[in-house]
C-alpha cells in the first residue's frame, strides 16, 4: 500500500498544535521531579491510563493538570523542543504553534519565560531541521475579556516573538461575541486572528468568529456541515479549517474515524487541513492522524494532495515562501 508512504513523505504544513497538548507523559514525570511538584499519579502508565475522554472538558481537565509541572524558561524549551523533533520526523516543513500563556501566568510564571523559552525553540527547529515554527497566543475562553486584555498587556513587549492570537478551552457557553474587544484590538495591532469554532459550538459559533471577531482561518470548524449557507461563505472566502481527526474521534465529536466529514469538507471546496490539535492526549502526531484518517475513510492520492497543498495555502507563511512548497 503506497497511501501511508506518501502521507508520511509529503511536505506539510501543521496549523492547528497546542504546545501544551505535546507534553507526554514521560516528560511530565521527569518536569515533575525536575521542580518537585506533585502530581496526583504514581506512574507514567498510570497518568496515561487515565487519558479516556467523553467530551472536551473531560480532556481540558487533565490538560490542565498536566501542564502545571511547567515552571522555568527551559522546561517551556524543552516541551517544543520534543514536539518540534517529532514534527520534523513527519516531514513537517511548517508549523504555527499554539500557547496557552494564562494557564501559567494563573499559576505564577511570568509570561517572558513561556515565550522565551518557545520562542527560542522555534529559533534553534530552523537551524537544527530547516524547520520553520512561529508561535500564536491563545486567550482560554472560560476566562474574561479583562482577564485576555490584561494577558495581551503582559505580552506586548514580546510582541516579535508571537504572530497572532487565538481562542481555545471550553466552548459551549463562551461564544465568541465575549471576546469582540479584545479580538478589535489585536487586529489593529496587526496580529494574524484565528479562533476555535464550531468543535462542539454550533455554526452560530463560526459565524461570530468570522464576522465578529473577523478571523482569517477557523479551528475545527467541523459543525460547519450543518449550515449550508455557512458551507457557502467558507468555500468562496476560502477559509482554512484546521480539522484535527483523532481529537474528534477521542472527544467523541464523532462517534467513529470513519464518521469523520473530512471528505465532504474537501469535496465541497473548503480548505481543510489536517492536525494534531493534542498529540501527546490523543494519540498520536500529524502523520497518524493522516494514515488513520485515510484508512478509515477511504479518502484517495488526490485527497492528500489537496491537504498538503491547502496547509500551505492556508497558513500565515509569505506567499513567495508557499510558491516553494506549492
Ligand atoms: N485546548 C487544547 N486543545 C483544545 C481543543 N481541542 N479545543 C479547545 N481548547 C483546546
Ligand atoms: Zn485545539
Amino acid at each position: 500500500e503506497r497511501l501511508p508512504e506518501l502521507l508520511r513523505g509529503m511536505p506539510k504544513a501543521e496549523l492547528h498544535i497546542h504546545i501544551e497538548g505535546s507534553l507526554e507523559p514521560e516528560l511530565i514525570f521527569a518536569l515533575a521531579q525536575r521542580n518537585r511538584v506533585a502530581i496526583p499519579y504514581a506512574s507514567v502508565e498510570e497518568l496515561r491510563s487515565a487519558y479516556a475522554f467523553s467530551n472536551l472538558q473531560s480532556f481540558l481537565d487533565i490538560y490542565y493538570a498536566g501542564a502545571s509541572v511547567l515552571l522555568t524558561e527551559q522546561d517551556f524549551y524543552d516541551m517544543a523542543h520534543a514536539y518540534l523533533a517529532r514534527a520534523a520526523t513527519d516531514n513537517v516543513a511548517h508549523t504555527e504553534i499554539f500557547f496557552d500563556p494564562q494557564t501559567h501566568t494563573a499559576r505564577g510564571v511570568a509570561i517572558d519565560t513561556v515565550i522565551n523559552g518557545l520562542h527560542r525553540a522555534c529559533v534553534d527547529a530552523q537551524k537544527q531541521w530547516g524547520l520553520s515554527a512561529v508561535l500564536i497566543l491563545c486567550f482560554l475562553r472560560h476566562l474574561s475579556e479583562e482577564d485576555a486584555f490584561a494577558t495581551l498587556e503582559q505580552a506586548l513587549p514580546l510582541r516579535d516573538k508571537f504572530i497572532g492570537v487565538g481562542l481555545d478551552s471550553s466552548e459551549l457557553g463562551h461564544p465568541p461575541e465575549k471576546f469582540a474587544k479584545v479580538f478589535a484590538k489585536c487586529r489593529s495591532l496587526g496580529l494574524r486572528l484565528v479562533a476555535h469554532a464550531g468543535e462542539e459550538g454550533p455554526p452560530a459559533y463560526i459565524w461570530s468568529a468570522l464576522d465578529v471577531l473577523k478571523v482569517e482561518r477557523i479551528d475545527h470548524g467541523v459543525q460547519s456541515v450543518h449550515d449550508a449557507l455557512l458551507m457557502q461563505r467558507l468555500a468562496q472566502d476560502r477559509i482554512p479549517l484546521t480539522v484535527c481527526p483523532l481529537s474528534n474521534q477521542k472527544l467523541r465529536v464523532f462517534p467513529d474515524l470513519a464518521d469523520h466529514n473530512l471528505g465532504a469538507l474537501l469535496d465541497a471546496g473548503l480548505v481543510a487541513t489536517v492536525n494534531s490539535d493534542d498529540p501527546a492526549y490523543f494519540g498520536g502526531y500529524i502523520n497518524e492522524n493522516f494514515t488513520q484518517t485515510f484508512a478509515a475513510t477511504g479518502l484517495t492520492a488526490q485527497h492528500a494532495y489537496q491537504l498538503a497543498y491547502n496547509s500551505f495555502e492556508g497558513s500565515f507563511i509569505e506567499a513567495s515562501q508557499k510558491r516553494v512548497f506549492q
